[in-house]
């Protein structure tokens, strides 16, 4: 029996892209860059599994193209805004995506913009770099203490709850989290976090927000120039769950005249474009999506992708099916 079609829409770790080879007829993206959308209409007709990323769309329109011909959608990474499910459903195509092993690297990563904005870490080092530094004084680049503070969390997956037992384990922080629904007690037990009906509340009472909700529609905005006006002026917010979250203009605005005291930011509302604003602000620390960025867990990702892929076309059902 033929080998099915597996296409890779970007370069992975070479131990998972090898280990692909061996076991399927493997496709790799060797030019590395984004597909445009009549590439992914093309390969939705080709090939039996495509595993994309976060940057791919996958749209109604684009997935149509693929009716009756892929069969699922081995996505690499936890977030799936960028797939229509409800098309996906409709086509029968499954989506599967990878949870658990990137939990820890991103809530490092938010612990990360945490400690880098509240200690202006970005800011010290371009002094640093561009020849400034004159030395030592007591008021140089005084920053805010993160030990001891309370850290508000938006959304309480996963993610929210190692950055919470990071937080509360490691600096001693105060935990909130807003979600739609209360965790079990022991898990706000073991995180030292309490649960906060309001989001308004939580974000008027913490001195980092961080956000770990889902994108997508529902969540488009969320944080928007009155909800920032709800948090106090000597407060940061971060954001390693999805740009589109946060209203960046409206961020910048806020940065720019003192709402908050400044941010963190690991994606963007048109990834990989940043709003010009936010670029000339010295309190915002900008990385370029690097929430899962570990060899660790990027092979451990494309492991868990490979072995959806193994269950799917073994008639079994998927380990992490979304679709
Ligand atoms: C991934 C992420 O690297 O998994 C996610 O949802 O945001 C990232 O950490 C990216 O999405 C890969 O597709």
């Amino acid at each position: 029996m033929a080998r099915p079609r597996v296409l890779l829409t970007r370069r992975w770790p070479q131990a998972v892209e090898q280990l692909l080879a061996e076991r399927y007829e493997a496709v790799f993206n060797e030019a590395d860059a984004p597909m445009g959308p009549d590439a992914m209409a093309q390969a939705l007709r080709s090939f039996d599994a495509v595993c994309p990323t976060v940057s791919d769309d996958l749209g109604s329109e684009v997935l149509e193209a693929g009716a009756g011909a892929v069969k699922i959608l081995g996505n690499y990474g936890v977030g799936v805004n960028h797939i229509n499910l409800e098309a996906c459903r409709r086509l029968g195509i499954v989506v599967t995506n990878t949870p658990d092993v990137l939990t820890d690297a991103t809530a490092e990563l938010a612990i990360l913009l945490m400690l880098m904005v509240a200690r202006r870490a970005g800011e010290g080092e371009r002094h640093l770099r561009s020849g400034q530094w004159s030395g030592w004084r007591p008021t140089h680049m005084m920053g805010a203490q993160v030990t001891g503070k309370t850290l508000g969390l938006v959304g309480f997956g996963r993610i929210a709850q190692a950055a919470a037992r990071k937080a509360n384990h490691g600096l001693g922080m105060g935990i909130l989290y807003h979600s739609r629904r209360r965790a079990p007690e022991a898990v706000e037990a073991q995180t030292g976090a309490r649960f906060c009906p309001s989001l308004d509340e939580l974000l008027a009472e913490s001195d980092f927000v961080s956000l770990h909700c889902p994108g997508g529609a529902e969540t488009r905005h969320l944080i928007d120039a009155g909800r920032l006006a709800r948090m106090k002026p000597s407060a940061f917010l971060i954001n390693t769950a999805r740009g589109s979250v946060v209203d960046e203009a409206a961020l910048a605005a806020a940065l720019n005249s003192g709402v908050i005291a400044g941010a963190g930011l690991d994606v963007y509302e048109a990834e990989p474009r940043v709003e010009l604003a936010l670029m000339a602000l010295e309190n915002v620390v900008l990385l370029p999506h690097l929430g899962s960025g570990t060899t660790e867990t990027r092979v451990a990702m494309g492991l868990r992708v490979a072995a959806n892929l193994d269950a799917f076309f073994t008639g079994r059902e998927p380990p992490d099916r979304v679709a």
